[in-house]
């Protein structure tokens, strides 16, 4: 399949996307073109180191010219990697069930709109939670709430930080999202007519590689 990622910040999880499709698991998909909401993320310079095409969405709420965008690529599945925008209802109805994100909590916990980077974390903290994790799942039209395609959990320390947290969990969404959109991109996991997940995501090597 041909996969299109969305990115706004660092881009360590397209990193993580760019080199599972490269040199692990070469023929589950290829990522052709990576779009972001601003010009100057570091995202996009990952991109270009690699090769991939990029480009720039400066109309954010504009469904159809997202939809343009991707059309050209010829993008068959859509993978938000770190995008900070909620994706216009054009384009997750023409990708729905081919639109995934990863969510740096156990969704429904510590979702919805505002929550993202170090605030997800930082409520984490504040609940006295002593446990966090990572969430996969399908897209529909709201922040954080489409049908969950595999979850990871992340211990929390008794003296974690925000910053020492994320860093943990950032660990896990690396091993977790590239198997997630493999699975997806090989039917392997199909968004339901019933607007469930069907399926599972293989994750025996992440018990090699952490705790849960
Ligand atoms: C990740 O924690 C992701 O879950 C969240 O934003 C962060 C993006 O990090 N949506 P990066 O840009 O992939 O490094």
């Amino acid at each position: 399949m041909r996969i299109a990622v969305l990115a706004s910040g660092g881009g360590s999880n397209l990193q993580a996307l760019l080199d599972h499709f490269a040199h692990v698991d070469e023929n589950a998909g290829e990522i052709v073109w990576v779009g972001s909401n601003s010009a100057s993320a570091p995202a996009l310079a990952r991109a270009t180191a690699a090769g991939i095409a990029t480009g720039v969405i400066v109309e954010t709420t504009d469904g159809d010219a997202i939809l343009k965008q991707l059309t050209a690529a010829k993008a068959e599945l859509l993978v938000l990697a770190g995008y900070l925008k909620l994706v216009p209802a054009p384009v997750v109805r023409a990708f729905a069930g081919r639109l995934l994100n990863v969510h740096p909590s156990m969704l429904p916990a510590f979702g919805g709109v505002g929550m993202f980077g170090e605030r997800v974390h930082s409520a984490v903290l504040a609940s006295g939670a002593r446990q966090s994790g990572v969430t996969v799942h399908f897209v529909d039209d709201a922040f954080d709430r489409g049908a969950i395609i595999a979850q990871w959990p992340v211990p929390v320390l008794p003296d974690d930080t925000s910053s020492t947290l994320a860093a943990r969990v950032l660990c896990a969404e690396h091993a977790l999202y590239p198997l997630c959109v493999a699975a997806v991109a090989a039917g392997a996991v199909t968004l339901g007519a019933d607007g469930r997940s069907h399926g599972t995501v293989n994750l025996a090597h992440l018990d090699t590689l952490f705790t849960r």
